[in-house]
């Protein structure tokens, strides 16, 4: 029989890319969420509507199954996850304490929580030229308010279930991930799909606004590829929070000249300085990503926007009657 897997957050971007993978590794996939994926049909074989704030909402989700893949979370870019501080640490700590805890209850085997690049401290990344940060550079701990603290709170409970109960748990850190089927409007989404919307809006020389001064710097990782990574890092035996990104670090005035690039379109950068800007500068240091998988990222930046881009431009591309939509900001 199908090993059963529970993906949570598989209306969401990661989560629904996730159940492609897996149901097509021939695993019998139950999606929960409380949103159906936006841009296409899920391909679980059961997929539930349920919150997961709720504990009684937990139970049914993870009933029956052997392994959860643990995404939900109320997450976006870095003008959501700074203007919603007390919302999102108390919607995911509820999600993720009443996850791991009825996962417990029904005999999960293994448990993979997705967490994030935002538990490292803000004081090793104040220079555009930073140091690529290691898993074990996330302590002495100065996470990111809210988002960022909520997320190391839920790695060490992972730690807590695997030595006192014996839970295999896993425990990923996603650099920066972007690609087809995410968010690209509406204050949730990231730097990539933002600036590939506003660059699919813009005409050939048109001027777009981009986020601070576009000196400061991220590296980024194609879904495809975050997919791949959370898939290997399951079946591993490794219990420690590991990386997840590339390695390759990009500022953000050099995000948007690729993106340019590939739409075939002179881009005028005006750069406003009152906007959200997360951490100055931030990369992954793959060392550990190498030896414990084996493997790291291998879709390059240009490939990946280039299917992004094209995606996205689809998307806001004139409706039928000619109407455009505005370049929001
Ligand atoms: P996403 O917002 O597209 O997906 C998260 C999903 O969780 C959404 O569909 C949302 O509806 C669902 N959700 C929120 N509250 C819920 C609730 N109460 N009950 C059930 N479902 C709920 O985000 P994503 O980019 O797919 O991220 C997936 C995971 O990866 C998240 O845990 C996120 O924090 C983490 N992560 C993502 C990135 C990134 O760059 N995308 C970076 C670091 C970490
Ligand atoms: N969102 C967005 N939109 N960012 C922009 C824009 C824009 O139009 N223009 C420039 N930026 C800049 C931001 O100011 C920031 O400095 C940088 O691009 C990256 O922004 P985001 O992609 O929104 O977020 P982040 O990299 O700071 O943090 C994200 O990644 C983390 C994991 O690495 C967030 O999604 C976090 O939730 C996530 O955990």
């Amino acid at each position: 029989m199908a090993t059963r897997v529970l993906v949570t957050g598989a209306g969401g971007f990661i989560g629904h890319h996730l159940v492609r993978y897996l149901v097509a590794k021939g695993y019998w996939v139950r999606g929960v969420d409380i949103k159906y994926p936006e841009f296409e049909s899920s391909l679980a074989h059961d997929f539930q509507l349920l919150d997961l704030r709720r504990f009684d909402n937990c139970l049914i989700a993870t009933s029956g199954v052997d392994e959860v893949y643990h995404l939900a979370a109320d997450m976006g870019g870095i003008g959501y996850i700074t203007g919603n501080h007390a919302s999102i640490a108390h919607n995911d700590i509820l999600i993720n304490t009443h996850m791991l805890e009825a996962s417990r209850i029904n005999g999960v085997q293994r448990f993979l929580f997705s967490s994030s690049a935002c538990v490292y401290p803000d004081y090793r990344q104040d220079d555009p030229d930073v140091t690529p940060l290691r898993e074990e550079d996330a302590y002495p701990a100065a996470p990111e308010e809210g988002y960022g603290w909520e997320k190391l709170f839920t790695e060490k409970l992972c730690q807590y279930y695997a030595e006192d109960y014996g839970m295999e748990t896993r425990v990923v850190r996603f650099h920066n991930v972007y690609g087809p089927l995410g968010t690209y409007e509406g204050g949730k989404e990231k730097a990539p799909a933002a600036l590939c919307r506003k660059i699919a809006l813009a005409e050939d020389g048109d001027e777009i606004e981009i986020w601070g001064d576009g000196e400061q710097t991220r590296s980024f990782m194609y879904v495809d590829d975050c997919v791949e990574g959370i898939y290997r890092l399951m079946r591993s035996d490794y219990r420690h929070p590991l990386n997840l990104g590339t390695d390759r670090l990009v500022t953000i005035n050099e995000l948007v000249d690729i993106i340019a690039d590939i739409a075939g379109k002179r881009i005028v950068k005006r750069h406003e300085l009152t906007k959200p800007q997360g951490v100055r500068g931030r990369n992954s240091d793959n060392t550990r990503l190498r030896q414990v998988l084996g493997w790291e990222p291998q879709i390059s930046l240009e490939e990946g926007l280039a299917v992004t881009y094209q995606w996205i431009a689809r998307q806001v591309a004139p409706t039928r009657h000619g109407q455009r939509r505005l370049v929001a900001v």
